[in-house]
């Protein structure tokens, strides 16, 4: 005889364990199933071990999806101001990083303690290092064989995220039980990741490993103005993987160096103040010391200011407002923060996440073709899909 409960979700992340507190406080008898030996694994990596886990200013416009309209609804109705009650209610210190970014004083520990509390409270048990081996559709529910036994349950959510970071047990089961039920599975690929750089770039910029500046990073009439990081393997920092979320194989990036300066104008006056000067010098009053000097001789910028005509200098203001790069791919799922697409969500309820045609089976979170920008975004869906799925299965 299967062990019977009302609810049961599959995935102890950051989805899942929301759900489950909201629907055991409505007196549901739920269960959470995970394989990993730890409930929460990508919330306690996130945000540096400090967990960005809203942004105060998430909007349905910092969301990429092929039906864009379809997060609005549960957004609105489970907010970040929603969360940031529930952290100041578990006494949970907080900052606000950049713009509306919140991330734990602490540690992401605290979000994952957090959960689990409302969890126990709220009756949801949770089993760890559990094989989901098969389910299967019944008149009443749902069968689940697993490595720990066989459960029913009434109404059946997804939660078990995407592909990114296979290492902290990411899988492949979320689309594979999308399918088994008939759903569409819109194409899968890394978003939120570091780009990888042809041979020749990667050993040009090598020497500015682990340098930081501001730029504005461009790519298909997207814009995204924050810090690049060079590495030993190529392009990192929130603008290049806020970008990266946009980007297909072969497209072009446009960075600029100086963004929101005249650049032309500042060269002109620097000439004018500093004839004797060069270029690397000069930049180096606006780009880190190290930056201007190894990019001016990536682009054989030499000799004094006063040598350079003025379409010299256009051409110099053109590189450094659109230093074209064009990477040789991303790092893929290994690194990658998130995974787009997923789940369509044209099959899927946008108020309760439940498949249309079938009311008792949900799909949430990362699994879903939802994918937040860089910055606090992918947790609040998590939480309001998960809120979505939990006030109703
Ligand atoms: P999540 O991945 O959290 O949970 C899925 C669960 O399902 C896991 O516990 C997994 O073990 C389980 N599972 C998978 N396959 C299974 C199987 N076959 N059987 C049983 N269980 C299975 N976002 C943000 O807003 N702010 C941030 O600071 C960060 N930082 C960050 C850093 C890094 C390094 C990464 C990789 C990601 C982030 N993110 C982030 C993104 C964020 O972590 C992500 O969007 C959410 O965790 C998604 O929540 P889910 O619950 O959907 O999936």
């Amino acid at each position: 005889m299967p062990s019977q409960y009302d609810v049961i979700i599959i995935g102890a992340g950051a989805a899942g364990l929301m759900c489950a507190a909201t629907a055991g406080y409505r007196g549901r008898r739920v269960l959470v199933l995970d394989h990993a030996n730890k409930a929460g694994k990508k919330i306690l990596m996130s945000g540096g071990g400090r967990c960005n886990f809203t942004n105060l200013n998430s909007t349905p416009a910092n969301f990429l999806s092929d039906n864009p309209h379809f997060c609005i609804s549960a957004l609105k109705r489970y907010t970040p101001q929603h969360f940031l009650d529930l952290v100041e209610r578990h006494g949970i210190e907080h900052e606000e990083k950049a713009a509306g970014q919140l991330f734990c004083r602490d540690s992401s520990k605290e979000i994952v303690d957090l959960l689990l509390t409302e969890c126990e409270w709220a009756g949801a048990e949770i089993r760890l290092e559990t094989e989901i081996r098969a389910v299967a559709a019944e008149d009443d529910g749902y069968h689940l064989r697993t490595s720990a036994g066989d459960y029913h349950c009434q109404a059946l959510v997804v939660a078990c995220g995407g592909l990114s970071i296979p290492t902290m047990g990411a899988t492949g089961l979320g689309y594979e039980l999308a399918r088994q039920f008939g759903l569409e599975v819109l194409p899968t690929r890394a978003g939120l990741v570091p780009f990888t750089l042809h041979p020749e770039l990667k050993t040009q910029l090598a020497p500015l490993a682990g340098i930081s500046c501001p730029v504005a990073a461009e790519c298909k009439g997207e814009r995204f103005v924050e810090p690049m990081l060079v590495t030993h393997r190529g392009l990192s920092g929130p603008s290049m993987l806020q970008i990266s979320s946009f980007w297909h194989p072969g497209d072009t990036l446009a960075v600029d160096l100086m963004p929101g300066r005249d650049v032309l104008s500042e060269l002109k006056q620097w000439r004018q103040e500093k004839p004797q000067a060069s270029l690397a010098q000069c930049l180096a009053q606006v780009l880190p010391k190290r930056f201007a000097q190894a990019f001016s001789e990536l682009q054989a910028w030499q000799g004094p200011l006063q040598a350079y005509s003025n379409s010299d200098l256009e051409q110099v203001a053109k590189t450094l407002s659109q230093w074209t790069i064009k990477p040789a791919g991303t790092e893929g799922y290994r690194t990658a923060e998130v995974t787009l697409g997923g789940v369509d969500t044209r099959q899927l309820s946008s108020k309760t996440m439940a498949v249309l045609d079938r009311p008792t089976l949900f799909f949430i979170g990362e699994v879903v073709d939802v994918t937040g920008h860089l910055g606090g975004h992918n947790f609040q869906w998590a939480w309001a899909s998960g809120v979505a799925a939990g006030s109703v299965a």
